[in-house]
């Protein structure tokens, strides 16, 4: 088993580092490649997806992603900014599926901005599509940028596109997806205003009647931000484009007391997978060791489960996850009275040990 590494910028060689002192602990014979991605290979290569990372990230089982960005970077004409690597790297490996769970750890309901009688038992699934939409249509003005800007441009635009296979395989993953849950599915649109959006539902819609024995209402995204806030158990799974996908699943995490929480695959139709959390590379904190490291170790239990066949491995990182926020340690992030504070490190440890503990006492 093969995983590609790609830690990335800010935080997100912290965080790496951390979900590899775990998977190391499982003793599961890994082979693990690192390679420069984001504004790290930009500085080494003048690329942000240099060839070698593409090549790795092609030839592995799984990528194992930190993430990118720093507003430095800001200057860049667009094609070489850190954020394109994480497109490139879902387009090129054909990652159209993504999943974002928002699951509320009963130890971090308090955590939470929302009242604990509203998150407590939360256990949601956002499937976002992640290689279609607005940000993979023709964007305007590329050629006359300068530092990545358009001074005295009268216009630009972006174009909004979806076309009949890419949402009917999104909305497959949704309804399997949903079988293994409660069954139900909620379709976020904005039909009302776009074309785009309203070709999305009725496609959604024929594809339903393949899967009779799960549920589909249909939501304009307006108001799944509000319900998202306001009744977010009343959702199961929700299927969305790349856009909308993205905006609602920050919303989401923020349900579970904090985006340092959300773990995501990214998977494409052969099951090759990339696992990323669901935040970026926080500059703001990169090297201070304060960051939440937990998202991308519960996105290295996903990949176990998803694309190495090792539900078992996945099933031990969750559980000692859980075990050490039982004990009360928290990252900042997640921190709140009566709890210990910890850093980075701290926390990998923390899990370790409750893994190793386990594999001890059998
Ligand atoms: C995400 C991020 C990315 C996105 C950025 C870094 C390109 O926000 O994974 O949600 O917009 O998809
Ligand atoms: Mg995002």
């Amino acid at each position: 088993m093969k995983i590609a590494v790609l830690p990335g910028d800010g935080i997100g060689t912290e965080i790496v580092a951390e979900a590899i002192r775990v998977l190391d602990a499982l003793d599961l014979n890994f082979e693990m490649e690192t390679a420069l991605v984001g504004g790290a290979a930009y500085e080494a290569h003048g690329h942000p997806l240099p060839e070698a990372t593409l090549k790795l990230a092609k030839e592995a089982d799984a990528v194992l992603f930190g993430a990118v960005g720093d507003w430095k970077y800001d200057k860049l004409d667009r094609p070489l900014r850190p954020e394109q690597a994480i497109l490139g790297l879902r387009k090129n490996l054909g990652l159209f599926a993504n999943f974002r769970p928002a699951i509320c750890y009963e130890q971090l309901v308090d955590a939470s901005s929302l009242k604990p009688e509203l998150i407590s038992g939360l256990d949601i699934l956002i499937i976002r599509e992640l290689t279609g939409d607005i940000y993979f249509g023709q964007p305007r003005g590329r050629r006359t940028a300068v530092d990545g800007h358009f001074p005295g441009a009268e216009e630009a635009f972006d174009t909004m596109r979806y076309s009949r296979p890419e949402v009917e395989r999104i909305a497959r993953v949704a309804f399997e997806a949903a079988r293994k849950r409660s069954k139900r599915v909620t379709s976020v649109d904005k039909a009302n205003v776009l074309e785009t959006f309203q070709f999305w539902k009725d496609i959604v819609t024929e594809v339903h009647k393949d899967y009779p024995d799960v549920e589909l209402d249909h939501m304009y995204v307006d108001n799944a931000a509000m319900q998202l806030v306001k009744a977010p158990k009343k959702f199961d799974v929700i299927v969305t484009g790349n856009m909308f996908g993205d905006i609602l699943s920050d919303e989401a995490a923020m349900l579970t007391g904090s985006i340092g929480m959300l773990p995501s695959a990214s998977l494409n139709s052969s099951n090759q997978g990339l696992y990323e959390p669901s935040h970026g590379s926080a500059p703001d904190i990169a090297g201070k060791g304060v960051a939440n490291p937990l998202a991308t170790i519960l996105s290295a239990a996903m990949m176990l489960r998803f694309s190495l066949n090792q539900a078992e491995a996945a099933d031990r990182i969750e559980s000692a996850v859980k075990h050490v926020l039982a004990s009360g340690l928290r990252t900042g992030d997640i921190w709140s009275e009566g709890t210990k504070r910890v850093g980075t490190r701290e926390m990998g440890d923390a899990v370790v040990a409750a893994i190793t503990k386990k594999t001890i006492t059998g």
